[in-house]
């Protein structure tokens, strides 16, 4: 595996294996790479002949009370990994060359009204941060294929919705989310829990479960979601939200939708993790 940290040198060797009939997959991260990232990157390489990671702590999708500038950072663990996954290509850029007028002050991507809801209620500025970021990697890499996790449904949906916007030639796939034994989705941030918060968050994914159990059983949106939120306080959790909304589009779900899923957000004394379910009715 190669490591390079400028858009010069990813677009030479992107051009020489595509020049060469080959096509390039990507997964677009930012490090401290886990056993999730691994699933990505499995599935990106089945798409493709050769397979680019990015490894950028993008400062524009942080807030600023955010964490970015204790967002952990592990280089080193992270090229060995993604060497032994079979990786072709790491590009690590500095910020400087992702954004040189400053995050700032640079051309913004934004999709409208998706960037809004649910965790972008809670997180101004933070969607836009990631399409604008996406789109800019997008333009470096240049991938055919591009694979992103389910755990950020939400993210999912805004970077399928801007590549069809923007009539990008990328396909984008999705990797199933991976979870410890005991449910919790893996995430970098769930470092930040303490043991006793460690103990308790299970509760998320267990909660998510019953929703979508009532959810079969035909239950009310409503219910399912002042439900949630009390089994969520009830295992000690303090949750932002918990919401039953149309796949496709993330909209309030119509009596009539099949394809659903219920996500969630819960706070933490120094993490804020989320983690969603997707079912179809019959
Ligand atoms: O999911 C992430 O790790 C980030 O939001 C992404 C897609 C790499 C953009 O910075």
């Amino acid at each position: 595996m190669e490591t390079v940290t400028t858009i010069a040198a990813v677009r030479e060797r992107v051009r020489a294996w595509q020049s060469a009939g080959q096509r390039v997959a990507f997964v677009p991260t930012m490090g401290n790479l886990h056993a999730g990232h691994v699933s990505l990157i499995e599935l990106a390489r089945q798409r493709g002949d050769r397979f680019v990671a990015s490894i950028f702590v993008n400062p524009m999708q942080f807030g600023p009370n955010e964490d970015f500038a204790h967002y952990p950072r592990t280089p080193r663990e992270d090229e060995r990994m993604l060497a032994a996954a079979g990786c072709d290509l790491m590009f690590m850029p500095e910020v400087t060359e992702i954004y040189p007028q400053g995050s700032e002050r640079g051309t913004r991507v934004e999709v409208p009204g998706l960037s809004r809801l649910l965790d972008g209620e809670y997180r101004p500025g933070h969607f836009e941060g990631v399409s604008t970021v996406v789109a800019k990697l997008f333009h470096i890499v240049q991938p055919q294929v591009a694979v992103f996790g389910e755990k950020d449904f939400q993210q999912l949906t805004i970077i399928r919705r801007m590549v069809a916007d923007l009539c990008m030639p990328v396909q984008i796939v999705a990797a199933p989310t991976v979870r410890d034994a005991d449910g919790l989705a893996l995430s970098s941030r769930n470092q930040y829990l303490t043991a006793g918060e460690r103990a308790q968050a299970p509760a998320i994914y267990a909660t998510l479960q019953a929703a979508a159990r009532r959810l079969g059983g035909g239950a009310d949106f409503t219910s399912i979601e002042r439900d949630g939120v009390r089994a969520l306080e009830a295992a000690g959790l303090r949750p932002d939200y918990f919401a039953v909304r149309q796949s496709a589009d993330l909209a309030p779900a119509n009596v009539g939708a099949r394809e659903l899923v219920v996500l969630c957000a819960v706070r933490f004394s120094k993490a804020r993790l989320i983690d969603n379910i997707s079912m179809t009715r019959a």
